[in-house]
């Protein structure tokens, strides 16, 4: 009994000294707020006002990285939720937070600013609090206004309540951002999650710099379709997923109803996971764009693989063998997810891995290798190339099959062969060295009888013959003009059917296989915008693309000719306008592969019969680059007048420099002037600058083409000009996307951002520093005045 007694009192001390022990740590105070003036330390740790999230510094251990996080209190693994400073860590412990009386948040090392969170920069009653939603604020407590949020500016994690989407008002874009190594590196990785609207339907979409690579399927008031349902009840979690959109845009939010800690994650290898981690989109870990039912956006397959490839994790090592290397590259910006697509396209590699430790760079395998798999627990994971091989039982299909191709391409070429026969018969003079395309074993099927635009492996192969008769032997009196690309001729088919037919020039250097691709894409780029390329014909070196053949020739026919722009109303402009920008847009953003023009200019405007705009010569800068992933070419392929300022200098090329050159188009179709024209009026100025002068001076009408007739709405007109405006500036990244474009054109109460100089504007600014004889020109209309500079 006395050793019970004595255990019992042992238990009771020992109880009561961890409690006393506990009591006597000496407990930091929980901070709930911030005020002007006050720090937080890497040792202190701001609490939500209900106590569900934390906000504090934190180092990876990996890395002894700090950054600034939020998470949920209690959270075992203290999952981080938003990063105030993901691209600029501090390297030790002496990162403070910093609220200054301006309402400017900081994040200071040392004495010196690491980052600015937020520069309200405001006076009042200031103070920074973490709203029990996880969301952390900096309100003007006098005037009770949130002044900034981190609910604006997201990074990889969705909370609920939190937005996802845009608001063009607001101009607010809340997209996420993945990590670059996931759990490790919070620096911004390949991949965003955005809300966007394409073909009407609402989707998520996942881009990998800046390329499409999934979407969820259009929204249809559940959820959408190749993000699985978030309300089956065997989930962890639970979510009601809610889409709101208005006329100036549209979010996404969703509210947890089961679930601990919930959020939604953009992970680092581009997936959607929920709050444990477990991954919700379908695709497992890489989207290779062969399509299938789980989002991945399709694309060009590179020539060398299949359907059925993949890659797989395996335990192991490469063995060499002759004839094979190994690539590096060296970056410390890239992860598995960018190695993966530069192993994808690069046909020879077998297998890739990341470079450094941390999970950064990239290493490739290329050629023939063997993979030799080793379980044992101390061997590295790699990505290994999986190509299911056909089963040896089936060999005698593949036979029969062989047999079967053969017969069929022997009769095609019989068949190809009497019909050319025909046709040098019945042209006569035809040259000696007319065969079939040599081009006939790659292509296959060439089926000229065919009256429909059925595509033959999407893609209709003229024979050389064909086209020789067609366009009279390439005749000058057949010569429509003169493109980028090489001369285009018309040609009438014996059937009647009228075409146009590009000869490209043979500077392309390109392969036939990557020109068959090339094209293949080429012409599955359909818009009611867009020419449409019937099908291409290959003959030796040359290579000849068949359009469909516009009556009405190409815009700057119409537009700067006196009396043929006599047939241009406002109407009708402004409708030209909004079709290259319906058409602009299809290329940039919803056709299979991105494409950027380069060379849109009012020559490329084709008019069909309907005096509906085309856009000609796309996708053909592409086949016409150099190097596939360079998005600096040496080859500035382009228009003097249209390029915009970072293209002709540089020859950076992105979407924007379309913009630019689509601004200058629509400058010139209001004025129905060229861009280099005004040198006529003894101007310094090109169009731009004109219209730039105008505008700022208040005399936008001013630009309006004489040819029109009053009859326009001066409203649209000034909407015009100020949305060509911004399309001409200088910065690419200031100039709008082609879908801003859009919505600026079609919503005549959108407020619109002021307009900053444009690029190449040579006026004012440098014309005064030597001007000795300015002259005062009057605007004949509206009683402005704009100075015009002469040189002496
Ligand atoms: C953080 O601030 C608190 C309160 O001002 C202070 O007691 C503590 O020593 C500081 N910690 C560090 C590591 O500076
Ligand atoms: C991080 O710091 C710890 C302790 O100071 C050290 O042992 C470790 O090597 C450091 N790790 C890295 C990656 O620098
Ligand atoms: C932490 O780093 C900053 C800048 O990198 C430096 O100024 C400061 O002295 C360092 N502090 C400590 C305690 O090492
Ligand atoms: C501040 O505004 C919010 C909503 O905007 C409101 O719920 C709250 O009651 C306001 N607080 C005060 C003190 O007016
Ligand atoms: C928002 O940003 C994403 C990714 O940067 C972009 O794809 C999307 O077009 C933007 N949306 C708007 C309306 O600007
Ligand atoms: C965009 O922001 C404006 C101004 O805050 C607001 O009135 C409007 O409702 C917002 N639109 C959407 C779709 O959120
Ligand atoms: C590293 O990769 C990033 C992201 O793709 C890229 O922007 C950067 O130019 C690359 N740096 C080098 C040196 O290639
Ligand atoms: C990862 O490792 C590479 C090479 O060692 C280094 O250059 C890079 O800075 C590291 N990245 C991070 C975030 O630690």
């Amino acid at each position: 009994m006395k050793s019970l007694a004595n255990y019992t009192f042992f238990l009771i001390l020992t109880l009561f000294c961890s409690q006393t022990c506990i009591i006597n740590i000496p407990s930091v105070a929980a901070i709930t707020s911030m005020k002007p003036g006050d720090v937080l330390n890497h040792s202190q740790v701001l609490d939500s006002e209900g106590g569900r999230f934390k906000l504090g510094f934190f180092s990876i251990p990996q890395t002894n990285k700090t950054y600034l996080g939020i998470w949920y209190a209690g959270d075992p693994v203290e999952k981080k939720l938003w990063i105030a400073n993901p691209n600029t860590p501090i390297l030790n412990n002496s990162g403070l937070l910093t609220l200054d009386s301006t309402g400017a948040l900081r994040i200071t090392s040392g004495g010196k600013t690491v980052v600015n969170i937020a520069t309200p920069l405001l006076t009042g009653s200031l103070i920074a609090r973490l709203q029990d939603s996880g969301n952390f604020v900096v309100q003007d407590e006098t005037r009770n206004r949130t002044l900034w949020q981190s609910f604006d500016h997201p990074t990889s994690c969705l909370l609920p309540g939190m937005k996802l989407g845009y608001n063009l008002t607001t101009r607010q874009n809340w997209t996420l951002t993945s990590w670059l190594v996931s759990s490790t590196i919070p620096a911004s990785g390949a991949f965003t999650l955005s809300l966007e609207a394409i073909q009407d339907a609402f989707q998520l979409v996942v881009s990998r710099r800046g390329e499409i690579y999934w979407t969820s399927g259009a929204w249809n008031d559940q959820g959408f379709p190749y993000l699985p349902s978030f309300r089956d009840s065997a989930t962890t979690y639970q979510y009601n997923l809610n889409l709101v959109s208005g006329t100036d845009g549209m979010f996404f939010q969703f509210e947890a109803t089961k679930g601990s800690f919930p959020s939604l994650e953009l992970s680092s290898d581009g997936a959607i996971a929920a709050g444990d981690g477990s991954i919700y989109t379908r695709y497992n870990k890489f989207c290779y764009g062969y399509g299938g039912d789980d989002g991945c956006v399709s694309s060009q397959l590179p020539e060398c693989r299949k359907d059925s490839d993949k890659f797989e994790q395996k335990r192991g090592d490469f063995i060499d063998l002759s004839g094979t290397s190994t690539s590096y590259y060296d970056n410390a910006s890239i992860s598995l997810g960018d190695c993966m697509q530069k192993c994808w396209e690069h046909c020879s590699c077998v297998g890739f891995t990341s470079l450094n430790s941390n999970g950064t760079g990239c290493r490739i395998w290329n050629g023939k290798r063997d993979f030799r798999v080793d379980e044992s627990g101390n061997a590295v994971q790699r990505y290994v190339l999986v190509s299911p091989k056909s089963s040896k039982g089936k060999t005698w299909i593949w036979i029969v099959l062989s047999i079967v191709i053969t017969m069929l391409i022997c009769g095609l070429v019989c068949l190809i062969k009497t019909r050319i026969q025909k046709l040098q018969h019945e042209k006569r003079k035809k040259e000696e060295h007319i065969h079939e395309m040599n081009a006939a074993d790659s292509f296959s099927n060439t089926n000229l009888k065919e009256e429909d635009e059925r595509e033959v492996q999407d893609l209709k192969i003229f024979s050389f013959g064909l086209i020789l008769a067609a366009t009279n032997n390439f005749s000058s009196d057949n010569k429509l003009g003169e493109g980028g690309f090489g001369p285009v001729y018309k040609g009438q088919f014996p059937d009647g059917r009228e075409v146009a037919v590009k000869r490209l020039s043979r500077t392309s250097g390109q392969g036939l296989a990557e020109f068959k691709n090339e094209l293949i894409l080429i012409a599955k780029v359909q818009h009611r915008n867009l020419v449409r390329v019937l099908g291409c014909c290959i003959h030796g070196d040359e290579k000849m693309l068949i359009y469909e053949y516009m009556p009405n020739k190409s815009l700057d026919f119409f537009l700067f000719d006196p009396e043929t722009k006599k047939l241009l109303d406002w109407q009708k402009r402004f409708e030209i306008i909004e079709g290259i920008a319906q058409g602009l847009l299809y290329l940039h953003k919803y056709s299979r592969m991105r494409v950027i023009h380069r060379d849109l200019k009012a020559s490329n405007v084709l008019l069909d019969e309907n005096m509906n705009p085309k856009i000609a010569d796309f996708g053909l800068a592409r086949t016409f680059k150099q190097n596939e992933t360079e998005a600096v070419t040496r080859r500035v392929v382009g228009t003097y007048g249209y390029m915009a300022p970072e293209f002709a200098m540089e020859g950076a090329f992105s979407i924007k420099s379309d913009v630019f050159s689509f601004g200058v188009l629509m400058l010139e179709i209001l004025s129905g002037r060229r861009n280099a024209s005004l040198q006529q009026f003894n101007r310094p100025l090109n169009l731009i600058g004109y219209a730039w002068e105008l505008w700022k001076e208040g005399c936008g009408l001013e630009l309006k083409d004489p040819a029109l007739e009053d009859l326009y709405d001066t409203e649209q007109f000034l909407r015009v000009i100020h949305v060509g405006l911004l399309c001409v500036q200088e910065g690419a990244t200031d100039r709008p996307t082609m879908s801003d474009v859009i919505s600026m054109l079609g919503n005549g109460s959108m407020s619109l951002p002021i307009a900053k100089q444009p690029a190449f504007f040579t006026g004012r600014d440098e014309a005064e520093s030597y001007s000795s004889s300015n002259k005062t020109e009057q605007c004949s209309i509206n009683d402005c005045s704009i100075t015009v500079i002469e040189a002496r």
